[in-house]
C-alpha cells in the first residue's frame, strides 16, 4: 500500500534512513591530539597552526593565512587591517549573521545595511552601489549559506570607488568563483570555524590574504602587537615586541589539530555535497511543485555548500505558506531551516540609547537601523527562503530520494499541510 497518509496527519513519515550527524572526525586528530596534551605545547603559535595555516593557504589559494580565535575577530582585524577607521562607513548586506555588522561597530565604524538578491540571498551589487557616500571605506560581501556574491560587479564598484573589500566566506570554505577561491578574491577573507561550520573546531577563525602588508598588520592585532624581526622570515618563529597596538586572540594547539583533520577530509566532502546538491535540485525539477533549488551562477566553479539554499514560490503553492510546508515536511524527515533574521531587528543593533551595551552612536550620523525595511530580506525571511543543511548532502543517494519523496508526497497534499498548519496556529494562540 503506497505512504500517502501525512505524517503530521498520523502517517509514516517518508523518511526512514538516518540523517548524517555533524561534526566528523578521524583517526589523525584523536593521535595529534593526544600528542598535544602530552608535549604541553598548547598554545603560542604552536607547530600545528602553522602546519593548518600553510595547508589552508593552499587549499584556499591565497598567500597567506592567519589563525584566529573565531570569525568575528577575523572580521574586525580584516577591517581594520584594509584600513577602515572609526567614523569610516562599511557596507554589509542585510540578510547575515549579526557578527558581520557587529565586528564593524566594534571598531568605531558605521555600518550601512543593503538589500540582497533575493534568489541567492547575497548582497546585491546595484544596492551597495546607492549606498556608497563620501564616508564609505569598506564592503564585505557575505557568500551566504549556499550561493557566492556576484564578485565581478563588486570588485568593479570597488575599484571605481576605491573600496576595500573584506569576503564574510564563514559559510564558503573552499567554494571557488572562476577558479579562485572564496577568501581569496578580495582584499582579505574572514573564516568561521564554529561548530556548524563545513571546516570546525568547536570556536574558531582565519583570515586569508594575499597582500604581505595585510599579513602583518592582523598578525599584530592578533599577537598582541608583535611584529617580525627579520622581514624576510616567516612571522611563525621571528616575532618580537613592536610598537603596535594588538589582542590576545590566538589559535589554540588543540584547534588547529582539530581543522587539520578536517582539512584532510573536506575536498572530498565537498565534492560529495555538490553531487547530492545537484541530485536534489534534480528531483526538486522533476516534483515541480513550490520548492526549488536557488539558481546556481555558472561563474562558480566549486560550491561548498554550508545548507542547500532553496527558493520556496507562493505563487506556485495555492496560498499554503513556507511555514505550513516545512512543518509538514518536517514531520516526513526532511527538516528545511529558515534563515537568519535581518541584522537589523538584532538587539545588538540597538545604538540609539546610552544605556545600550552597544557603543552609542550619533543618531544623526547612523542609518535608522529601527525603520528600516529591506524588501527581498524581508521576503525571504518570511516568505520565500528554506535550508537544507551541509550534514544531509553527506547522505547516501538513497537518503537524498527519501528527502525529495518527502518532498513530493507534502507538494501532492499542499492544502492537507495547509489546513493542519492553521489549526495549529490556531490552538497556539488560544493558549
Ligand atoms: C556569515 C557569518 N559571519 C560571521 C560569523 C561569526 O563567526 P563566529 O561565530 O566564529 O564568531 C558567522 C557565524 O556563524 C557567520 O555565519
Amino acid at each position: 500500500m503506497q505512504n500517502t497518509r501525512l505524517a503530521i496527519e498520523g502517517g509514516k513519515a517518508a523518511v526512514t534512513l538516518k540523517a548524517p550527524t555533524w561534526p566528523i572526525t578521524g583517526r589523525e586528530e584523536v593521535k595529534w591530539m593526544t600528542e598535544v596534551v602530552k608535549s604541553g605545547k598548547w598554545s603560542w603559535l604552536g607547530p600545528h597552526e602553522r602546519a593548518f595555516c600553510e595547508d589552508y593557504s593552499r587549499f584556499i589559494g591565497s598567500k597567506y593565512t592567519i589563525g584566529l580565535a573565531n570569525g568575528t575577530v577575523t572580521l574586525q582585524c580584516a577591517l581594520q587591517a584594509v584600513g577602515v577607521v572609526p567614523g569610516d562607513e562599511v557596507i554589509v548586506p542585510g540578510m547575515t549573521w549579526c557578527a558581520t555588522a557587529q565586528a564593524a561597530l566594534d571598531i568605531g565604524a558605521d555600518v550601512v545595511l543593503v538589500d540582497i538578491d533575493p534568489e541567492t540571498l547575497c548582497i546585491d551589487p546595484a544596492s551597495i552601489e546607492k549606498a556608497i557616500t563620501r564616508r564609505t571605506r569598506a564592503i564585505i560581501p557575505v557568500h551566504l549559506y549556499g550561493c557566492m556574491c556576484d564578485m565581478d560587479a563588486i570588485l568593479r564598484i570597488a575599484r571605481k570607488h576605491q573600496l576595500k573589500v573584506v569576503e564574510d566566506v564563514a559559510h564558503q570554505h573552499g567554494s571557488q568563483w572562476k577558479g579562485k577561491g572564496a577568501g581569496a578574491i578580495g582584499d582579505a577573507g574572514s573564516f568561521s570555524f564554529q561548530q556548524s561550520k563545513v571546516l570546525t573546531c568547536g570556536e574558531g577563525g582565519a583570515v586569508t590574504t594575499n597582500d604581505p602588508e595585510i599579513y602583518k598588520t592582523i598578525f599584530a592585532l592578533k599577537q598582541v602587537g608583535w611584529g617580525p624581526k627579520d622581514p624576510k622570515k616567516s612571522l611563525f618563529d621571528n616575532l618580537a615586541p613592536a610598537n603596535r597596538y594588538g589582542h590576545n586572540y590566538r589559535m589554540t594547539e588543540m584547534q588547529a589539530v582539530l581543522l587539520r583533520g578536517g582539512l584532510l577530509r573536506l575536498a572530498a566532502q565537498t565534492a560529495l555535497r555538490e553531487k547530492r546538491a545537484a541530485q536534489f535540485r534534480k528531483g526538486l525539477e522533476a516534483i515541480g511543485g513550490p520548492l526549488r533549488v536557488a539558481a546556481r551562477d555558472p561563474r562558480i566553479t566549486r560550491q561548498a555548500y554550508y545548507a542547500l539554499t532553496c527558493y520556496f514560490d507562493p505563487t506556485q503553492s495555492g496560498g499554503v505558506n513556507k511555514d505550513a510546508f516545512a512543518l509538514a515536511l518536517g514531520a516526513e524527515g526532511c527538516h528545511l531551516g529558515g534563515t537568519y533574521w535581518p541584522v537589523y531587528r538584532s538587539p545588538l543593533l540597538n545604538l540609539y540609547d546610552r544605556t545600550s551595551p552597544v557603543p552609542f552612536r550619533d543618531q544623526k550620523k547612523i542609518q535608522d537601523y529601527r525603520h528600516l525595511k529591506l524588501p527581498n530580506t524581508e521576503r525571504c525571511v518570511k516568505e520565500t527562503a528554506m535550508l537544507l543543511t551541509h550534514s544531509a548532502l553527506l547522505g547516501s543517494e538513497a537518503y537524498i530520494d527519501q528527502l525529495l519523496a518527502a518532498v513530493r508526497k507534502v507538494t501532492d497534499q499542499l492544502p492537507v499541510a495547509g489546513k493542519v498548519w492553521a489549526k495549529r496556529q490556531k490552538a497556539q494562540r488560544k493558549k
